[in-house]
C-alpha cells in the first residue's frame, strides 16, 4: 500500500529538511515539488512559453545547477500562478506520490489538490523574519536581508493570493511552527506525526 507523507508550507520555513529527513528516517522516496516549478521557471527565462517550458521538463532540468537562486525563485513564483501549467504538473506529481515504496512531497498544495488523501498531512510555518534570516543565511550572493524579506512576502502575496491552488493549510493538516524550534526539535515532530500514522 503507498504511504505520502504530504508537507506544505511557505518558502524558507523548513519543509524540505523536514521532508528529506522524514524521507530517510521511513524508508520514502522523496519529491521537492518546488524544483518542478523552479525549472519550468528557469526555461522561461531563457524564452521559453510557460506551459510549453512546463511539459517539455526532463530529469536533467530537475537536476540543473542554478535553480536556487532568488530570479529563478521568482520566475517561479510567477509560472505558478498559471493553471495550465500547474495542471501540466499534476500527474507526475501524483505518479510519483503512489510509488509502492511510499513518498514524501513536499510544496504548496500537495495536502490540499495534489495529495488530498495523503496519510499525513504537515503544515509548517515560520515567521516571515526568521524565514528571511535563513534564507539569507543560504544565499551567498550578496542579497541584503531586507530584500530577502521583501521577496520571501511577495512570495507569500502571491502563493496565498492565486486563484488555482492557493497556498493554504488542509482541514486535517498537522500544523507545525518553526519559528522557535531547531531543525533537530522541528524534525523530531514531523517524525512522531508520522510515527503514529505509519
Ligand atoms: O518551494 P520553492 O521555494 O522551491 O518553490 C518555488 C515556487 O514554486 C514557490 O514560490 C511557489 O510559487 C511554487 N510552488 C507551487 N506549488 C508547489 C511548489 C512550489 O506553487 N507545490
Amino acid at each position: 500500500m503507498a504511504f505520502t507523507v504530504a508537507i506544505d508550507g511557505p518558502a524558507a520555513a523548513g519543509k524540505g529538511t523536514i521532508a528529506r529527513e522524514i524521507a530517510v528516517r521511513f524508508g520514502l522516496a522523496y519529491l521537492d515539488t518546488g524544483l518542478l516549478y523552479r525549472a519550468t521557471g528557469r526555461r522561461v527565462l531563457d524564452g521559453e512559453a510557460p506551459l510549453v517550458a512546463a511539459k517539455a521538463l526532463t530529469p536533467a532540468d530537475l537536476a540543473a545547477p542554478g535553480l536556487r537562486t532568488a530570479e529563478v525563485a521568482e520566475a517561479a513564483s510567477r509560472v505558478a500562478s498559471d493553471a495550465q501549467v500547474r495542471q501540466a504538473l499534476v500527474e507526475f506529481q501524483r505518479h510519483f506520490a503512489r510509488r509502492d515504496a511510499g513518498a514524501v512531497l513536499d510544496g504548496r498544495d500537495i495536502g490540499t489538490v495534489i495529495c488530498p488523501a495523503a496519510e499525513v498531512k504537515l503544515f509548517v510555518t515560520a515567521s516571515p523574519e526568521v524565514r528571511a534570516r535563513r534564507r539569507h543565511l543560504e544565499l551567498s550572493d550578496g542579497t541584503s536581508y531586507e530584500a530577502v524579506l521583501e521577496d520571501v512576502r511577495r512570495r507569500d502575496d502571491r502563493d496565498m493570493g492565486r486563484a488555482d491552488a492557493p497556498l493554504r493549510p488542509a482541514d486535517d493538516a498537522h500544523h507545525i511552527d518553526t519559528t522557535d524550534l531547531t531543525i533537530e526539535q522541528a524534525v523530531d515532530r514531523a517524525a512522531a506525526i508520522v510515527k503514529a500514522i505509519r
